[in-house]
């Protein structure tokens, strides 16, 4: 078992032996429950939402991963973030023009490899994926954080569809910035957790026509509530959005909350100290090292 593996599962033995709280009280290295999510797998490593993206996630003890679905013109569940093909398929379109069968012809290792030059490794020829295709390949080992990415009516449907097939109902969140889309996903399933992903500050407020009389704390809390009043089970805001009062806000209201956009360690240490539930990152690596740090320092105290 090399380090990175036994990181994973001393994470997974101290953050299921935690207690879910409010907050990260002093006893404890870090807050409880704590999900360390690879943000489209770990995608700082290989192509994102890509098997390789996922198998590197698993291997650098995420349990947790992220994912975007579309669905293809023949109703197809295709991993994929973008609302164009061009950037990192080189293709014309949208994911919704094209059957699945062309999709998974597709290469998004290329990309990889021309913008991450610091990656020795070469993904040249990796293909984009099925959501079944992930789920056979990786089964009950991960638990999948689905984000409805398009507006489609039908996709959270035929999510839920692979989701049963594969009988993975225990190991699936769906997310989305779109409320309705989380919402259709409750009612389809009221059993699978559901959480919204709250769009980040500027566009927050862009969306709302907020003139300056309304605060953008008011904007957030606003969302919190609604997400509530629907069900859901967490929110997430953008690391630097992150304040305590939200995520005091957030945990009152019974919610759990995480961060997203995690661009670099000083947000990933802001995420933990505020007291976020998890968070999505590129670096899931980076995340289970410091877990591990604090947890060394805290026994060691
Ligand atoms: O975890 C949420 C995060 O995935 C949102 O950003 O751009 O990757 O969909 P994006
Ligand atoms: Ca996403």
């Amino acid at each position: 078992m090399n380090g990175i593996r036994s990181a994973r599962w001393l994470v997974l033995l101290v953050v299921s032996s935690c207690v879910a709280c409010a907050g990260t009280p002093e006893s404890e290295a870090f807050p409880t429950p704590f999900e360390v999510i690879a943000h489209r797998g770990a995608s700082a490593y290989a192509p994102e939402n890509t098997i390789a993206a996922f198998e590197k996630a698993r291997e650098m003890g995420a349990v947790d991963v992220e994912l975007d679905i579309q669905l293809s013109r023949d109703d197809v569940v295709v991993l994929y973030h973008d609302s164009t093909l061009r950037e990192k398929t080189g293709e014309r379109g949208t994911v919704r023009d094209y059957d699945a069968s062309d999709l998974l012809e597709m290469d998004i290792g290329r990309w990889f490899d021309r913008t991450h030059p610091e990656v020795e490794e070469s993904f040249t020829g990796t293909r984009l994926c099925t959501l079944a295709a992930v789920f056979e390949r990786f089964g009950d080992t991960l638990h999948y954080h689905v984000e409805l990415k398009s507006g489609d009516e039908a996709l959270a449907a035929r999510a839920l569809d692979q989701i049963r097939a594969y009988q993975l109902e225990r190991n699936v969140r769906f997310t989305s910035f779109e409320f309705e889309q989380v919402a259709r996903a409750r009612a389809l399933a009221p059993d699978i957790p559901a959480g919204l992903l709250v769009r980040d500050a500027s566009r927050l407020r862009r969306e709302a026509g907020a003139g300056p009389e309304v605060s953008t704390a008011s904007l957030q809390r606003k969302a919190i509530e609604r997400a509530k009043a629907a069900g859901f089970d967490q929110v997430a805001f953008a690391a630097e959005d992150l304040t305590p009062e939200l995520i005091a806000y957030a945990k009152d209201e019974g919610l759990e909350i995480r961060a997203w956009r995690i661009k670099n360690d000083g947000h990933m240490h802001r995420a933990i100290d505020l007291g976020a539930n998890g968070m999505t990152t590129n670096w899931p690596d980076r995340v289970v090292r410091e877990l591990l740090l604090r947890q060394r320092t805290r026994t060691a105290e």
